[in-house]
């Protein structure tokens, strides 16, 4: 498996927009999270986070090839079934559809950081006392962050962790790394 730091340089090859490497940064530290919850390996876990939209640049306009083309660059450097977990991470377009643990964690941990980013930017005191109750709220107000799908952020259920429990874990994972997403 390759090293953080390389994972690190080979996403920043790629010369993704901002926001996207915040994606990245915010998804590994919620997978970083639930691995340490779930007694996972957390590299295993983190780096896949870190690494699931690696060819969005070359695929954002042809979505039925995003995470396929990830996992096919990624076959030496991370394990199956992470690769698995990239590619099911967009099943509803490219047909590979979750089924183990791995798989859901990815699809809620990378969906809950638009979530979490979109409360956090709307408070004066951004991810300070943000919490699954105010999150719960903003996910029944089908306006706020519309582009996020609250049916996938669910899945949690499905690895194991309560809607609370995760709701809260994302908060406390992307807090640990907020200045890098300028969530300071
Ligand atoms: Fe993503």
């Amino acid at each position: 498996m390759l090293t953080r730091e390389e994972a690190w340089e080979l996403l920043a090859s790629k010369g993704q927009e901002r926001h996207m490497l915040h994606h990245a940064l915010e998804t590994e530290a919620v997978m970083r999270g639930l691995a340490r919850r779930l007694e996972q390996d957390e590299d295993v876990w983190g780096l896949t986070g870190l690494l699931h939209d690696l060819d969005f640049h070359e695929t954002k306009d042809i979505p039925d090839e995003h995470a396929l083309r990830a996992a096919t660059w990624l076959a030496d450097a991370l394990p199956g079934e992470a690769l698995q977990a990239i590619r099911a991470h967009n099943g509803e377009r490219n047909g590979i559809m979750p089924a183990a643990q791995f798989d859901y964690a990815l699809r809620c941990a990378e969906t809950v950081t638009g979530l979490v980013s979109a409360a956090a930017l709307v408070r004066p005191t951004k991810l300070d006392g943000l919490g699954a109750k105010s999150l719960k709220k903003k996910m029944k107000d089908k306006a706020f962050a519309a582009a996020v799908n609250r049916e996938i952020i669910r899945e949690c259920e499905r690895v194991g962790v309560s809607l609370d429990d995760f709701l809260n874990d994302a908060v406390a994972s992307i807090a640990e790394i907020a200045d890098q997403v300028d969530l300071k």
